[in-house]
């Protein structure tokens, strides 16, 4: 049932803007005005996506508590997700790693957020023609200046070449480089997914890591069991986004091992809330879905 509704919804990244970044910009800002600062969200440019009524909605609780009751777990995912990829964003920087590549980076603000501490990272932000256009003119139209570092590529995952479309814009495939894949691989067909990481494996330098978040497969095959599931489902259907890839429970390790990666660090939902989800005082933020997992592997050498 699940799966038929998925199949009448083509992808509409290539006519419009991707809703899915828009409700990832949504969580990002209503996570900013959490009261405890253990969890409130870091990113105060997420709000300049926003459509102007919502973000005039959003500073009632009634709005804020209506999108966070609609699809359960998934704020509390962004929350600590935010503060996954924000780490390993600053380590990057700190350890000088030459670039670091978005791929999928919808409203992704973190070149911008942390432009201080970048001293020589070249960034490279890839996301669909459409939703580039409408971000850059938002940033223009909020006089946010885009950091030198920044570099906007264009490009459909499913279609073009990542290896033309990067060297194009100026990616130098000799040196190391940090790939951030949030929030992505579940929109991507499997053979996007093996092609993705085979490019990484061959066009980037040693010691060159990837980090991405990823589905069940069972959960991406219709299993509504899981926490908030037939919510994500419902609203997913709608804006024509359907999930495509997943993988097994426990099977991280020799999925990617089969794509040339070590996994440098894994986390199941169980071990994501204990890591993220928790204040200093033991206070828990709220349970997050039970099917999404977090990993960070590194191309064997
Ligand atoms: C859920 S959003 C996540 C965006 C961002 N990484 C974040 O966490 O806010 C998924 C992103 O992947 C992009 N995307 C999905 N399929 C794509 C494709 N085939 N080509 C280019 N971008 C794609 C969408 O445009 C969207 O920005």
């Amino acid at each position: 049932m699940v799966e038929a509704a998925q199949d009448t919804k083509q992808s509409s990244i290539d006519r419009k803007a991707s809703q899915t970044a828009m409700f990832a910009a949504i969580y990002r800002h209503i996570a900013t005005m959490e009261k405890n600062t253990s969890f409130r969200g870091p990113d105060g440019l997420a709000q300049l996506f926003l459509p102007s009524h919502l973000r005039f909605l959003l500073r009632f609780s009634f709005a804020k508590r209506s999108i966070i009751n609609k699809v359960p777990g998934i704020y509390e995912y962004v929350i600590a997700r935010t503060k996954f990829f924000d780490d390993l964003f600053l380590k990057a920087l700190e350890d000088r790693i030459p670039q670091i590549v978005f791929l999928g980076a919808g409203y992704d603000t973190r070149a911008i957020r942390f432009n201080e501490f970048n001293l020589q990272t070249k960034i490279f932000e890839l996301d669909s023609p459409y939703l580039q256009k409408k971000k850059k003119a938002i940033i223009k139209n909020n006089n946010l200046s885009i950091p030198d570092q920044l570099n906007f590529v264009p490009i459909n995952f499913n279609n073009e070449d990542l290896e033309t479309v990067l060297s194009k814009a100026g990616f130098d495939k000799f040196k190391q480089t940090f790939f951030i894949w949030e929030g992505v691989t579940q929109y991507l067909p499997e053979q996007t997914i093996k092609d993705t990481l085979e490019f990484i494996k061959n066009n980037s330098g040693p010691g060159s890591t990837v980090a991405f978040d990823y589905f069940y497969k069972s959960f991406v095959d219709g299993n509504l069991d899981f926490y908030g599931a037939k919510e994500l489902y419902k609203s997913v259907n709608k804006v024509g986004e359907p999930f495509k890839f997943g993988i097994d429970e426990g099977g991280i390790d020799s999925f990617l091992d089969g794509n040339g990666f070590d996994v440098l660090a894994n986390y199941t939902p169980d071990e994501f809330e204990k890591a993220y989800l928790y204040d200093d005082k033991g206070s828990f933020k709220g349970k997050m879905n039970d099917y999404v997992c977090h990993v960070h592997a590194r191309v064997q050498s």
